[in-house]
């Protein structure tokens, strides 16, 4: 594969777009604005142009995550090297605009990119730009929801896959979840696979609150964006005017958590159905959990991990880990 010519086919899971991802998006939607405590599934944040909201929020000073982690990466790079090797299958979760995995590609070589994102707008687009910069690595862009499902197309080989899964991602799942994403990955491995993650160490409530609530307002309008996403998805009529942005660290549970927060009271409608919120009613839209690193490399172990290495910064404030399934 690595003789073939560039190439930028891209594989939609389902063919069609609007047809039953909308629907089952649809259901979900409808089913957290109906619950008591209404929420949002932070996947929804990323419509076109809350991928560039996101890109904008990790250019910010208080949004540390995205310049540690680039820190640790340029810091350990040979390290990194020796522990990943060259020459692998780097299967990108939630690449986004490929820009992360982009980096690796000098020091990592690898020998198939295969970029996985919920939004494949966006990501073509990435890819497009990238296959022109390297055009000696095969790409694959794939359309997927990949916390729902790692069903790979075949041309994605089984043999030296090394998933990446950068920027703390893996916090926006509980612990539950999280533990079994993390099964799935190590069975998605093979033999010889391994993973490469990157997690948000905890820290004290001042630094994490504030990389959750800029002073420019970018984080605010990334999380009342969510609204015009689910206007677009439901044909509701959220005025999002109407909503304020709420980010606080939760210390028992070890998590940052996202609301809007209703301004005014109103009624938001929908086809086939309707929501009251009163004055102050919060809509959670995220959380982001922060790790202890003897926390995290727990984790990996119980999902089958081994050979763990791990690199941090230089203020201890992100977590790169490196593991071999085993
Ligand atoms: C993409 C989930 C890692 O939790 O820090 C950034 C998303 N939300 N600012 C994070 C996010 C608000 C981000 N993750």
């Amino acid at each position: 594969m690595a003789n073939k010519t560039a190439r930028v086919p891209s594989v939609k899971p389902h063919g069609e777009r609007f047809g039953s991802e909308t629907i089952a998006a649809q259901g979900e939607l409808v089913a957290g604005l109906s619950r008591n405590a209404a929420c949002i599934a932070p996947k929804y944040f990323y419509n076109s142009l809350g991928s560039k909201l996101f890109e904008a929020i990790c250019q910010l000073d208080e949004y540390y995550p995205t310049r540690a982690e680039a820190e640790i990466f340029v810091t350990h790079a040979e390290a990194i090297k020796a522990s990943v090797g060259t020459g692998c299958t780097l299967i990108d979760l939630g690449a986004g605009n490929c820009a992360k995995a982009a980096s690796l590609f000098p020091l990592l070589q690898p020998r198939h990119y295969v970029p996985v994102d919920i939004s494949v707008d966006f990501l073509e687009q990435a890819v497009a730009r990238l296959q022109a910069e390297f055009p000696a690595i095969p790409m694959d862009a794939v359309g997927l929801d990949f916390a729902e499902s790692l069903a790979l197309p075949p041309e994605v080989e089984k043999a030296r896959r090394c998933f990446f899964y950068p920027g703390s991602s893996i916090g926006n799942f509980t612990p539950l979840e999280a533990a079994r994403f993390l099964r799935r990955i190590r069975a998605a491995c093979g033999e010889d696979g391994s993973l490469l993650i990157g997690v948000d160490l905890i820290k004290d409530r001042g630094r994490l609150e504030s990389a959750y609530d800029d002073a420019l307002g970018v984080t605010a309008a990334f999380n009342r964006n969510v609204l015009n996403h689910v206007n677009a998805l439901l044909g509701s009529d959220f005025n999002v005017r109407h909503w304020h942005h709420r980010a606080l660290f939760n210390a028992e549970q070890s998590r940052i958590e996202m609301h809007l927060e209703a301004a005014i009271p109103q009624d938001v409608t929908w086809s086939g159905g309707h929501r009251a919120f009163a004055v102050g009613e919060r809509i959670h839209t995220e959380n982001s959990y922060k790790f202890s690193q003897s926390g995290f490399t727990n984790m990996l172990a119980q999902a089958g991990f081994g050979n763990i290495q791990c690199w941090s910064d230089h203020e201890t404030s992100f977590l790169v880990c490196h593991a071999r399934a085993c």
